[in-house]
C-alpha cells in the first residue's frame, strides 16, 4: 500500500478519535480491506496542494496527507455527465478513502475527501446516505433546507439528514473536508429541484 495511504488513514483515525460528532456517527472501521486500485487524475490535486485552506494546529496533519494522497487518487466524477458537470468539476473534488471500493475497504460507512476552490457555488442536492461534513482547512457556507447557512472552519461539523437538499458555498477561502456517509449508501447524489426555503439561497 502506497504509505500516503497509510498516512491518510491515520491522520482520518486520529480525527475520528479526537472528534465526538464523528465518533456519535459512526464507528470507525476497523477491519479494511487494502485495495488501492487506479488513480483517477484530476487537476484538482495540484490545486489542493498549491491552495489547501489555512487551518488550525490540530488539523495540519489531516490537510497535509489529504494534500499528498490526491496525485494517487481516483478522483470522482459523480456530476461529470450532468450540464453543469464540466464546470462543477473545475471547483469541486472528491476522492473515497474508506467504503466497499474505496483503498481501505469498509462495508458499513463511506469516507470522502471534498475539496472546493474559492467563489463556487456547489449547488443543492440530495442522496439516501446520512451524511456528515469535517472541514479540515479553509472554510466555507453550508446550506441546509429549512435552515440558515452556517459559516463553518477547522474542526467545525455540519450533519446532513437523508434525502434533505444541501449545498456549499465558497467565497474568498478554498475548503477541504472530511465527510462520512452511513446508511444508504449506493445511490449517488442527484440535484434537487431548489431549497424550500427562500433564506437557503446561494450568494
Ligand atoms: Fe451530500
Amino acid at each position: 500500500m502506497d504509505p500516503r495511504w497509510t498516512a491518510l488513514l491515520d491522520a482520518a483515525r486520529a480525527a475520528h478519535e479526537a472528534t465526538p460528532e464523528l465518533r456519535a456517527f459512526c464507528p470507525f472501521p476497523t477491519e479494511l480491506r487494502e485495495q488501492p486500485g487506479d488513480p483517477r487524475p484530476d487537476p484538482l490535486s495540484v490545486t489542493l496542494q498549491e491552495a489547501p485552506g489555512a487551518t488550525t494546529s490540530p488539523w495540519q496533519g489531516f490537510r497535509d496527507a489529504a494534500s499528498a494522497a490526491g496525485p494517487i487518487a481516483r478522483w470522482r466524477d459523480t456530476y461529470r455527465h450532468t450540464a453543469i458537470g464540466e464546470e462543477l468539476h473545475r471547483h469541486f473534488g472528491c476522492f473515497e478513502l474508506l467504503g466497499q471500493d474505496a483503498p481501505f475497504g469498509a462495508k458499513d460507512m463511506r469516507g470522502f475527501l471534498v475539496y472546493q476552490r474559492p467563489g463556487y457555488h456547489y449547488p443543492p442536492h440530495h442522496h439516501p446516505a446520512e451524511e456528515l461534513y469535517l472541514v479540515i482547512a479553509g472554510e466555507a457556507e453550508f446550506h441546509l433546507d429549512g435552515h440558515a447557512p452556517r459559516r463553518l472552519g477547522p474542526g467545525e461539523s455540519v450533519f446532513h439528514p437523508s434525502g434533505v437538499p444541501h449545498a456549499l458555498t465558497t467565497h474568498e477561502s478554498p475548503v477541504l473536508t472530511w465527510v462520512l456517509w452511513r446508511g444508504e449508501m449506493e445511490t449517488r447524489p442527484v440535484f434537487s429541484p431548489a431549497f424550500s426555503d427562500q433564506q437557503a439561497s446561494p450568494r
